[in-house]
């Protein structure tokens, strides 16, 4: 397969965390351990199907970021049927924990998870998800 080269800024310390990935993980280079990262990546948006899963979605953010809470609350409310239950941590005085569990299609999942992720104020965030559904391929 042809190569091609591009090249890349990053941030001091994404360039840091990049490294320790390297070698971590006995990459023989940095660019070895990006193609991995995102052929990761474009693994987990195959899960942008119709298949049904259960998943959940852990947040980590600032509640004094303004609104925050109202638009994570709005989100939320927006995929009712989708979420089983929501478990909020306070993990200091500044940051809560939210773990989400949700059960549907898998795009739904996706796009919620995305939704909430994407909002200001929120430190980190993860989904995943399994198949729930009765045939596995
Ligand atoms: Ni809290």
């Amino acid at each position: 397969m042809a190569v091609s080269r591009f090249g890349v800024s990053l941030e001091t310390e994404l360039l840091e965390a990049l490294d320790k990935y390297v070698t971590d993980n006995t990459f023989p280079n940095r660019s070895q351990a990006i193609r991995q990262l995102i052929e990761r990546n474009l693994a987990e948006k195959k899960w942008q199907c119709n298949h049904t899963v259960a998943g959940a979605v852990i947040l980590v953010y600032e509640h004094h970021k303004r609104e925050l809470s109202c638009k994570l609350m709005e989100v939320q409310h927006d995929y009712f049927a989708e979420i089983l239950a929501v478990q909020h941590f306070h993990l200091s005085h500044d940051l809560c924990m939210e773990i989400i569990a949700m059960k549907g299609q898998a795009y739904r999942l996706t796009e919620l998870a995305d939704k909430l992720i994407a909002l200001k104020g929120v430190r980190h965030g993860k989904l995943v998800m399994t198949r729930s559904d009765e045939i596995i391929d």
